[in-house]
């Protein structure tokens, strides 16, 4: 029997919700990369807000366009820039393998690449360009020929010479973009300096610290000020929530009447990772009992039960703050919101949070949502916490 709900991973198809508006934007931003009216995009979402599945449902939309390559890089977890521009020229490879259909490319590359760059060094200018430039790659990454950052740049050039060539062009989305910063403003500006040169590539940055990606376009100091359009991913419509909740369980045969859909608009937050995961709690719990209707006490626990699950992903979380953002994340996950009565509950002088409170705000687990008073971004992150540290006095 198939899934109703899937947790865990970008999502298409049936799967799939709402985000007409952020679709059709992209679609109409990038559509003219391949009459070479070229546009690049910051996309911009909370963590679990569905970016990547976004850039997922672009790929699928582009992928019929024989004039245009999308290419989906995730920069999650990648450390060096060797690193980087060895798995970007592969990205970009499978995809242009992947979207026109010519596997003999590989074939043809992994024969070269088997053999000594002194004996195949020649003979590399009568190969097609996508071996020849991804074969010389690989040489000069393999022999130490060239540093880190002239491999960063040749692996990057590597799409905009493709598109040349092959008279296409790229969309080139870079997942996790924030990932790169740490590279600092010297990467920025190389990167600003091929992104400007070349006329056969879009790029989206997408990434899920907000605040931080922003300052990339808002920073007059920023390689990239002004340049990215922005697109910022939306909540989900109430409607969507509930069309979806509905169908999903009605092909498991499962009723469910319409305040419990209600509540699970409520619980999840508008956050779309929480709608299908407290969906596919529900549907487990009815599964498990032989339940065939869903009733708002069945959300409730499903609810709970879906929080002891994120357990280990909050932890993680939770542990990478200091011992103050701890505490004051604690009190506002107990609704104490304002400075002042955050300070006398943490038991600290009112002075020593407003850089604190800085700090949580630009890396987006706090916002202050009226005047002053501050909540957590995530309600569940939030829920969780003051579940784990209940304030029996609040
Ligand atoms: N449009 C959507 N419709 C239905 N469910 C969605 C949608 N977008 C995302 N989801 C759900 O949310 C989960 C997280 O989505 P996704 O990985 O796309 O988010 P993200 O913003 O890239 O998250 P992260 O910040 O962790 O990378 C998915 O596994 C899926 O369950
Ligand atoms: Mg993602």
């Amino acid at each position: 029997m198939e899934q109703p709900f899937v947790v865990g991973k970008p999502v298409t198809g049936k799967y799939f919700i709402d985000r007409e508006k952020e679709l059709k934007r992209l679609s109409a931003i990038l559509s003219g990369t391949s009459k070479g009216d070229i546009n690049n995009v910051i996309l911009l979402g909370l963590r679990r807000t569905g970016k990547s599945s976004i850039l997922l449902n672009i790929k699928d939309k582009f992928s019929k366009n024989k004039k245009i390559i999308p290419v989906i890089f995730d920069a999650y977890g990648i450390s060096t820039k060797e690193r980087f521009s060895r798995s970007f020229i592969n990205k970009v490879l499978d995809s242009y393998v992947e979207e026109t259909g010519n596997k003999a490319y590989k074939e043809k590359i992994k024969k070269l690449l088997s053999q000594k760059y002194d004996k195949i060094k020649n003979k590399l200018s009568n190969f097609d360009i996508v071996v020849s430039e991804f074969v010389t790659f690989h040489t000069k990454f393999r022999e130490t020929i060239a540093n880190e950052d002239e491999l960063l740049e040749d692996a990057l050039q590597y799409p905009e010479k493709l598109g040349n060539n092959k008279k296409i062009t790229f969309v080139i989305m870079i997942d996790e973009f924030q990932e790169l910063l740490k590279w600092g403003d010297e990467f920025l500006k190389m990167f600003r300096r091929l992104v400007q040169s070349q006329s056969h590539i879009a790029y989206v940055l997408s990434g899920s610290a907000p605040t931080v990606m922003k300052e990339m376009v808002y920073d007059s100091k920023s390689p990239f000020y002004k340049q990215l359009i922005e697109v910022h991913v939306t909540p989900l419509t109430e409607e969507s929530v509930y069309s979806f909740i509905k169908n999903r369980l009605k092909t498991v045969k499962i009723s469910i009447d319409n305040t419990s859909l209600q509540r699970i608009f409520e619980l999840s937050r508008d956050f779309p990772d929480y709608v299908q995961r407290l969906g596919l709690q529900i549907y487990l719990n009815c599964f498990e009992k032989n339940k065939k209707s869903v009733k708002n006490d069945d959300v409730e626990k499903a609810y709970s039960e879906m929080i002891i699950q994120l357990d280990p992903d909050f932890n993680n979380i939770f542990k990478t703050f200091s011992d103050l953002e701890k505490e004051i994340l604690i009190a506002l996950s107990n609704n104490i919101e304002s400075p002042s009565a955050i300070a006398s509950e943490i038991r600290k002088p009112q002075s020593s949070l407003p850089k604190t409170l800085t700090r949580l705000i630009n890396q987006d687990i706090v916002e202050k949502y009226r005047e002053g008073k501050y909540r957590m971004m995530d309600a569940i992150f939030s829920d969780w916490l003051g579940r784990r540290f209940t304030n029996i006095t609040t």
